[in-house]
Formats: structure tokens, C-alpha cells, sequence
């Protein structure tokens, strides 16, 4: 029975894998996550065979109820919802990892000091990743505020619950052990975890984020190592390997270290009101003259933000791109990394719209461009087209790389009003000579700028 789970394991990290390699294009991504569930569901089954295996009714139970509420709850979600709803799963694999440490500290006395070592230190790690996501996904979500939690002697008080975990931890390995400690130590990890993530500002959050879910990939390695499962070790290590870089990438997007990210208290700055100093005034424009500007122009590039994912305007963003291209308009899309909620929000948005990746361009490769552009079209994108993140040192996204939206001859604006993005901050580029706001809900303004299109 036992080569038999092995061997279902050996297909399940090659799954894992082969998954993970279909993820890395837009075009194969959604066939790798199905290949990731099923080796996800090989896993699982496979772990029913273990011999001596014991209170089956239970984990069933546990199984089916986790499995359901992730099934009802991942149909139902918002797109612009989804970094919460991946804190949330994301802080329950740590806290599973967590768990499993928790059993193998409890059951010390048959353990050498080495496996120990690596239930502590995963279940350092696993709890830290559970309640800082938990904290994260309370922001994220609007439980509690969304900027950065701040009290004197924060960092300190921080430094010592870690330092108090720590020893702890060393002590659940040298010495007895017992319940008490275990529990103690869980405490003080659970309490740097949310110590740790408070000061944490909402625009930095997906870098979190991505951040906890590497660590918990670590945490799912490490009790791989501690109960000796080697689908547990592939998968942790996947998990943290790929986190960790998407971590980086994130950052960088953003401009923000990873130690400006966790001790930064992103977001302070900003009171009192970035708008100060800019000049000029926000110049509407109407629908037929938006149409006609665009109907005209030789090369348009699109920038689109979180603002089109709310409208869910995809579709009709691309059947207008469509209209402008059979009348000899070439028509770019420019993505920009973090715009969205999400990494690859807009990628995946475009994509599910059935726009050409051919014509979908990154940051380094557009930016260039704009200035051969007679127009670029920003659909409910704001932070990540703020000039200001070029020049304005006191803003919160200063450093940030943002797209040169504003070298392009003409700028329409398409926004429901005056709302700030993210960062909460003004925009600059609305206020820019040659550009023009589109007011309305995205996917009734692209409605019509269709109809108007068609009249040209
Ligand atoms: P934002 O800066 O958030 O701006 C979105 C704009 O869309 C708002 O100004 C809003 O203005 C407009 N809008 C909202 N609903 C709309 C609707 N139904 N129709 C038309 N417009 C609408 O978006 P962005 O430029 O995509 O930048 C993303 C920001 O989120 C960055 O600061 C980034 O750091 C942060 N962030 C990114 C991620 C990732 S990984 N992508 C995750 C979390 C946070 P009105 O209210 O006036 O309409």
C-alpha cells in the first residue's frame, strides 16, 4: 500500500508542476490550475490508503465542508474581490501547517530534536502566514480600515513578541514540551503575525500578500520534512519558490522594498491631501466628440484599471477596439503590472474579452509609445497613470513606474466622477492640458462611445 501512495504522490508533484509550468501564459493558465486540482484531489484520495490511518469520519467531514464552502465561495466571487479571498485561503494553508506542527510538538517525545526543529520552525512560519492574511483580508475587505494601524513603541513591541516566540520555539526543542508551551508559542507567533501586519498600509497589501502565501509554502515544506511527505516537501517548495517571486515582481511594480513594505506604514503621508499644487482644471468631454477624436486617429493604445474590471467592461472594451480597428485605427492595450486588485487582473480580464495577447503590451514595452499615440483611452485607471509618481516626493506612490499616458497627444479619461484610486490620492494627468474626462460607469460610456463610432 505504501509504494501505491507513493506513486500517487510521485503523480502528484509531477502534476503540480506540469500546472504550474501551464500558468506561466496567459493562454494555458486556466488548464494549469485544473491540472494543480487534480493533483491536488490524487493527494488527497491517495492519503485515505495510509495505513493505521484513523478517524476517517472526521476527515471526511472536515474535507467535504472545506471543500464546499471553497467551491461556493470561489464561484461566487468578484474578480475585484480576489485578493481578499486569496489572504483568506492562503492564511488557512499556513494555519494548516501550523496545525499539523502543533500535533508533532504534542507527540515530542517520539521525535529527534531534528524533526522538531523543522515542526517549530514551519510552525513559526505557518502561524506567523495564518494571522497576518487573516489581518490582511480584514483590510482588504473593509472589517477594519484599510490604512496603516500605527501605536508607539509598535516596532519594539513587535521585535520582542518575536524574540519571545523564538525562544519558545527553541525551548519546545530542547526541553519538555507539553501543551502549555506549545500553546504559548503559537500565542506570541500569532500575535507577531498581527503585530506585524497592522502597520501594514491597503496599496501594500497584495506584496503582503504574495509574501505570506511564499511563506506559507515554506511552512507546508517544512512539515513535509516533518512527517517525512514528499508530495507535502514539492508542493511547499513550488508554492514558496513561486510566491517569493512573485513577491519580488510585485515590489518592484510598486517600487517598494520588501523591507519598505513591512515596516513602511505605506500610506501616512498621504494625509492631508496630495492634490495640493496641481494646476488646471477637470475639462469634460461628451461622448459624439470623444468618437470623433477617436475615429480620426491613427493610433490609439487603451489603458485600462481596476475601474474596468468594476464595470465589467471588458467585453465591450474590446467589441469598440474591434470597430476602431476596421476603420484602419491601430489599437494597443497597455498593461500595466499591479492595475487591478491583483496581479494579472487586466491580463485576465482582456483575455476572458478574447483580445489578441498580440496586442497586449507591458509597461517597458509600451512606455515608449505613447508619445507616437494621438490617443490614449484610460478606462477607469488612476494610480497607475499618476505623472506625480515621476516627481512628487511626499506622494505614497512616488517611485512607483507608471505608464507615460500623458506624452500621448490627447488623453480621454473615462471615471464615474472625482473618486481618487487606490493610493487615495489625486491625479495629476486629469488635470493635464490635452486631456478630457469621459464621465460615467465604464461599460455605459464604451456603450456608447460604440454607437457613436458606428455614426462616423
Ligand atoms: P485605481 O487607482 O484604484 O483607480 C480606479 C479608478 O477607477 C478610480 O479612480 C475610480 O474613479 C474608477 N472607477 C471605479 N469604478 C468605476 C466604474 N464602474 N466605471 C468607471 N470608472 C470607475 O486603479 P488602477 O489605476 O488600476 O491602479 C491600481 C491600484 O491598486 C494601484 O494603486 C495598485 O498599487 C493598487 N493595488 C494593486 C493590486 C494589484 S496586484 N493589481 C492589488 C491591490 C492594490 P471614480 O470613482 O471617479 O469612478
Amino acid at each position: 500500500m505504501e509504494s501505491f501512495i507513493k506513486i500517487a504522490y510521485f503523480l502528484t508533484i509531477i502534476l503540480f508542476i506540469f500546472g504550474l509550468k501551464r500558468m506561466s501564459s496567459p493562454a494555458t493558465a486556466r488548464s494549469g490550475i485544473v491540472w494543480a486540482g487534480v493533483a491536488m484531489l490524487v493527494a488527497v484520495m491517495a492519503t485515505f490508503f495510509w495505513p493505521g490511518l484513523q478517524n476517517i469520519a472526521l476527515i471526511l467531514v472536515a474535507t467535504i465542508t472545506g471543500g464546499a464552502a471553497a467551491w461556493v465561495s470561489g464561484k461566487k466571487v468578484e474578480m475585484t474581490d480576489m485578493p481578499q479571498m486569496v489572504a483568506i485561503y492562503n492564511g488557512m494553508g499556513g494555519g494548516s501547517a501550523a496545525g499539523i506542527a502543533a500535533v508533532e510538538l504534542l507527540r515530542g517525545d517520539i521525535h529527534s530534536s531534528g524533526i522538531l526543529t523543522l515542526s517549530v520552525v514551519g510552525g513559526l512560519i505557518g502561524a506567523l502566514a495564518f494571522s497576518g492574511s487573516m489581518v490582511a483580508f480584514a483590510k482588504l475587505q473593509g472589517i477594519i480600515g484599510g490604512r496603516p494601524i500605527t501605536f508607539p513603541k509598535q516596532q519594539l513591541i513587535n521585535v520582542i513578541l518575536f524574540v519571545l516566540a523564538v525562544i519558545s520555539g527553541i525551548g519546545l526543542v530542547v526541553g519538555d514540551g507539553g501543551a502549555t508551551m506549545i500553546t504559548i508559542f503559537f500565542l506570541l507567533v500569532l500575535a507577531f503575525g498581527i503585530g506585524v501586519t497592522l502597520p501594514i498600509g491597503g496599496a501594500d497589501m497584495p506584496v503582503v500578500i504574495s509574501l505570506f502565501n511564499a511563506l506559507t509554502g515554506m511552512a507546508v515544506g517544512f512539515e513535509g520534512f516533518a512527517m517525512d511527505n514528499a508530495a507535502m516537501i514539492v508542493a511547499g517548495t513550488v508554492v514558496g519558490a513561486a510566491g517569493t517571486l512573485l513577491t519580488q515582481m510585485m515590489a518592484k511594480a510598486m517600487n517598494r522594498s520588501i523591507t519598505q513594505v513591512l515596516f513602511g506604514a505605506f500610506g501616512q503621508e498621504e494625509e492631508g491631501g496630495a492634490a495640493d499644487g496641481i494646476e488646471g482644471s477637470l475639462k469634460p468631454i461628451e461622448g459624439d466628440d470623444a468618437a470623433i477624436m477617436m475615429g480620426y486617429a491613427s493610433k490609439i493604445i487603451i489603458v485600462s484599471g481596476y475601474g474596468m474590471a468594476v464595470a465589467q467592461a471588458q467585453h465591450k472594451v474590446r467589441e469598440m477596439a474591434d470597430l476602431l480597428q476596421e476603420k484602419g485605427v491601430e489599437v494597443k492595450y497597455a498593461i500595466h503590472p499591479v492595475a487591478g486588485r491583483m496581479p494579472g487582473h487586466m491580463n485576465v480580464l482582456l483575455a476572458e474579452a478574447g483580445v489578441p495577447y498580440e496586442q497586449l503590451f507591458d509597461l517597458e514595452e509600451i512606455n515608449a509609445e505613447f508619445s507616437t499615440a494621438d490617443v490614449a483611452l484610460v478606462i477607469g485607471a488612476n494610480d497607475v497613470v499618476n505623472p506625480r509618481a515621476k516627481t512628487e516626493r511626499s506622494s505614497p506612490i512616488y517611485g512607483m513606474p507608471v505608464l507615460d499616458v500623458e506624452n500621448a497627444k490627447n488623453v480621454l479619461v473615462i471615471k464615474r466622477g472625482k473618486g481618487t484610486g487606490f493610493a487615495g490620492i489625486e491625479n495629476e494627468l486629469f488635470y493635464r492640458d490635452q486631456t478630457r474626462m469621459l464621465y460615467g460607469d465604464a461599460q455605459a460610456v464604451v456603450s456608447d462611445l460604440i454607437q457613436q463610432i458606428k455614426q462616423i
